[in-house]
């Protein structure tokens, strides 16, 4: 079976590309390459021994889609494609509805148009806004309290809406809790472009000596040592967590929406530990003020994925910062 995986050259989607590859489905990838390198395919090659097919293009290019998805005889879209900084969507909203919403929708529309009924969506807890409780489930109320944020909540509304219209349609919207982590090869793993705005890659970087020392966002939240918590999952338990779910509902219809997270959470402070012990060096850091709209604490309910998709993350805290560090430390500038 051949599943076209949109945005397959980012950091999510190419580790998904392996999983999809190890169960046995056949993976075609679909990237204008805005945030990823085409060294990607070669790394993935190394890990498979398999050299998957790729199409440069644009998920708003509906006609290249079309042609993509008919000549390869493509079942299911795993949709990765997105733009993803936050603060950057602040700055651009109508880009980010743009590329998130109305390319999505183009998608849908040429998905319709060649027959292809399911869908895999990348959605986040972002979705879930400030938490009212936790652990989060599935139920929590959906809001957001910014445009990157936003778009994920109306694309998971309008696969709702889809669904409702198209009875033997599929959508599946995933919601991350905090990838982190590489391919334990070190061959594969998270560079972003310029700053990273996320913990593990900024961490990773001042390890490496890319950067002089790391900035704690407040020692002053109502946690165990004041520092932040989330739910770091590792990269190839939300890989396989996508077959997984793909797996399961594979002869179903509707929209579901499944938690991906571990269902514990880690402080700043216990992550930085993690990563000295797995790179055996000092991440140097400094308390800062709170950044603005950020939470105390984000953990999952994961027992929806548990129970439906008899998935759940395996691998721990340690796990994730040793395959982050085996990758930093083999490529510290990313592939390029
Ligand atoms: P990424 O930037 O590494 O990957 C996204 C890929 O999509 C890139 O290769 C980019 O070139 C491509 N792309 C973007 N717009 C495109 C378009 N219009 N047409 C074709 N290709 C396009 O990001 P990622 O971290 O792998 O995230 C993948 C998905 O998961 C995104 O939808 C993101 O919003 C979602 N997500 C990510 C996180 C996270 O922490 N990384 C958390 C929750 C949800
Ligand atoms: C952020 C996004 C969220 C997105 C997620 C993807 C914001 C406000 N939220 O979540 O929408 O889905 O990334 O993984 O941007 N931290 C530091 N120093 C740093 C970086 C982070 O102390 O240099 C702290 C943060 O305050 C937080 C924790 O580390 O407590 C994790 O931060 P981050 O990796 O940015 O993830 P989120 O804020 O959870």
């Amino acid at each position: 079976m051949k599943v076209l995986v949109t945005g397959g050259m980012g950091y999510i989607g190419s580790h998904t590309c392996i999983a999809l590859h190890e169960a046995g489905i056949t993976p075609v990838i679909y990237d204008n390459l805005s945030n990823s390198s085409i060294r990607v395919l070669d790394q993935l090659e190394k890990i498979t021994q398999q050299r998957f097919d790729f199409v440069e293009g644009d998920i708003n290019d509906s006609a290249k889609l079309a042609k993509t998805m008919v000549e390869h005889s493509i079942e299911a879209v795993f949709h990765f494609a997105a733009l993803k900084a936050v603060g950057e969507s602040a700055e651009q909203p109508l880009r980010y509805y743009q590329n998130n919403v109305s390319a999505t929708t183009t998608m849908l529309l040429t998905m319709a148009e060649v027959g292809i009924k399911a869908i895999i969506f990348s959605s986040s807890a972002t979705v879930y806004g400030d938490p009212k409780y936790l652990p989060i489930d599935e139920t929590h109320p959906i809001s957001s309290t910014n445009p990157y944020g936003w778009t994920k909540v109306m694309v998971e509304q309008i696969l709702e809406d889809n669904c409702k219209a198209n009875q033997d349609n599929l959508a599946i919207a995933l919601r991350y809790f905090n990838p982190v982590g590489a391919h334990p090869s070190g061959l594969l793993g998270e560079s972003p472009n310029g700053i990273p705005n996320n913990l593990m890659p900024f961490i990773a970087q001042t390890a490496v000596g890319r950067r002089e020392f790391i900035n704690i966002f407040g020692n002053d939240y109502d946690t165990a040592d004041g520092t932040g918590v989330r739910d770091y999952i590792h990269i190839m338990d939300l890989a396989t967590g996508h077959v997984a779910a793909f797996l399961a509902h594979q002869k179903d219809a509707g929209f579901l929406a499944y938690n991906l997270g571990t269902g514990e959470g880690y402080s700043v402070l216990e992550v930085i530990n993690a990563f000295e012990k797995s790179s055996n060096k000092q991440v140097p850091y400094k308390f800062a003020p709170r950044r603005a709209g950020d939470i105390a604490c984000n953990y999952a309910d994961a027992s929806l994925a548990k129970q439906k998709l008899n998935w759940t993350a395996t691998l721990d805290l340690q796990a994730m910062t040793d395959d982050s560090w085996n990758w930093q430390s083999k490529y510290p500038n990313g592939l390029e």
